[in-house]
């Protein structure tokens, strides 16, 4: 059966990007496979703490990690947190494994992929469609759940493509602890007033900001994603929406 047959929804977007250079493949066949999510077809109401070799005090999952630089920023900023990021981009993952393998940080190190240099402990990729595994996670399941810079389909025809929306929801608030959040950022003004639209109809949910500096400013312990720079390089502004699970 093919992937699209057994899914009742379908992953619109790209999965692969430019070649990858041999070392990076390198780091697919070999650092992959550690840090890759087990299979959880078959499994429920998972408690993500169990995926990690150390103890960890929560859990933050990133949906659509991209290139990665957030997720391994934080990760090492914040030893004592378990990460779970998704993706399905295969140059994004391959970029997130050079951060983790310290790849990033030495250069382009040849054969060299082992994770001598590298922190993994804390960081867990599911390389797939985030929807999949969402369902197999128990309720409070994770203390933040991270939608950075979504795919816009900015297309009318297009919006039920778009992450946050009435299918997503609700399992974003199961998954989130009370007083769990939901970080969303984007450049993308209709996505903003979509989102908002949206996540305001839900009473689980609560906005946290108080004033307009607090939609128009990232929060203290920010790190700035790929697709952010692309976007304050070009002037543009992004908003930035926490959403508390009451
Ligand atoms: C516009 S990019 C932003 C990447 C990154 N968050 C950033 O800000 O630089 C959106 C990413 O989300 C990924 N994505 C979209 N839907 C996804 C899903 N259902 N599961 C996993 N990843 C997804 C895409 O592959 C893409 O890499």
């Amino acid at each position: 059966m093919t992937e699209k047959k057994m899914r009742d929804y379908q992953f619109y977007g790209r999965r692969k990007g430019k070649k990858i250079k041999a070392s990076r493949e390198k780091l697919l066949e070999v650092l992959l496979p550690k840090v890759r999510l087990p299979e959880m077809e078959k499994v429920q109401d998972v408690d993500p703490v169990s995926f990690f070799p150390v103890s960890v005090n929560a859990v933050w999952l990133e949906v659509g990690f991209g290139g990665g630089e957030h997720l391994a920023q934080q990760s090492l900023r914040h030893t004592d947190i378990g990460f779970i990021g998704a993706e399905v981009y295969l140059n994004g993952i391959t970029s997130l494994l050079t951060h983790l393998s310290g790849m990033e940080r030495r250069g382009d190190v040849g054969e060299d992929v082992s994770l001598a240099h590298g922190r993994v402990d804390n960081v867990r990729i599911y390389d797939n469609d985030v929807r999949d595994i969402l369902p197999r996670f128990k309720d409070g399941a994770f203390d933040r759940i991270y939608v950075l810079f979504p795919d816009p389909w900015p297309k009318k025809r297009h919006a039920d493509r778009r992450f946050i929306g009435p299918k997503n929801i609700p399992a974003l608030i199961r998954l989130l602890k009370a007083d769990g959040k939901l970080y969303l950022a984007s450049d993308d003004m209709n996505y903003i007033r979509w989102s908002l639209e949206h996540l305001m109809q839900f009473p689980e949910l609560e906005w946290t900001a108080q004033t307009a500096q607090d939609w128009r400013c990232p929060p203290k312990d920010w790190v700035e994603t790929r697709y952010e720079q692309k976007a304050l390089a070009k002037g543009k502004k992004p908003i930035y929406l926490i959403f508390k699970r009451k």
